[in-house]
């Protein structure tokens, strides 16, 4: 009887270990840490906060990079100027894909950190009510909710954010097939008042 106690327990302790190595960062997290900010909380504006995100959508943003159907500006490593710049689709295709599931795994364990951000609040009620029409079918509760597969807006760097709508209306960024026409009817000012919409949401 002791016996069978004792490999209960080595089995328990074995699924615990397992359990926590599973929850440490992955050693190629680092790299993504370096523009990405410390768990993916990014603290650059034009880099987005990726923490949090699901797994799903990092997992096919990643593959649109990796195949060049999603543009990738240069961008220099802001914390080291003398490391030559570098976009998402060369970072993504020398990611191997053991690599890019354990990180995806991880980010979307982690909290959505939304930036403090400031905002014009009369923008931001009509941006909110622009979001419930047009955008809060797929991106439920003001654009919060991970398990939606499409990003996280609230909260999101506004200059990541404005960079991503220029993308999505020149058709550089192809949106996806029911979300094209929203956005195709977004005049600027209203693309405007959603983006201080998405920044009020970050506020403490
Ligand atoms: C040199 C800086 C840099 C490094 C290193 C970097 N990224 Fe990025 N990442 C960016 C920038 C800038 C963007 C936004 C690009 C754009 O406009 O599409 C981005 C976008 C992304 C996105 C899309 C987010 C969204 O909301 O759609 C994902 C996912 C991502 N990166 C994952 C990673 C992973 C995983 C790594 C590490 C393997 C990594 N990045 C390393 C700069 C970097
Ligand atoms: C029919 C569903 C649908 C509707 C409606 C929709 N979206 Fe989306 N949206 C998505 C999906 C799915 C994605 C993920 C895109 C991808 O896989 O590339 C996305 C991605 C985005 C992104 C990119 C997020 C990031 O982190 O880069 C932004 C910004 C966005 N949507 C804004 C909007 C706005 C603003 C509206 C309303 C005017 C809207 N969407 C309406 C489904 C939708």
């Amino acid at each position: 009887m002791r016996h069978y106690m004792f490999i209960l327990l080595a089995v328990f302790a074995f699924f615990i270990a397992a359990g926590t190595a599973s929850a440490a960062a992955p050693a190629a997290l680092h790299e993504c840490e370096a523009c990405h900010g410390p768990n993916g909380v990014s603290p650059n504006k034009d880099i987005p906060i990726i923490a949090g995100m699901s797994a799903f959508y990092l997992d096919g943003e990643l593959q649109a990079y990796q195949k060049g159907l999603r543009p990738c500006p240069k961008t220099k490593y802001p914390k080291d100027a003398a490391k030559p710049a570098t976009d998402m689709c060369d970072i993504a295709k020398k990611l191997s894909a053991a690599d890019s599931t354990a990180i995806d795994k991880y980010l979307a364990s982690q909290a959505f950190v939304p930036a403090t951000q400031s905002f014009d609040p009369k923008l931001a009620a009509i941006g909110k009510q622009i979001h419930s029409q047009n955008c809060e079918l797929c991106h439920t509760n003001g654009g919060s909710v991970a398990d939606d597969d499409a990003g996280i807006l609230a909260g999101q760097w506004t200059p990541y954010l404005q960079e991503t709508f220029k993308e999505y209306v020149s058709g550089k960024r192809v949106a996806p097939d029911k979300m094209k026409p929203k956005i195709a009817a977004l005049m600027p000012d209203k693309i405007n008042a959603l983006l201080q919409y998405y920044a009020s949401e970050g506020k403490k």
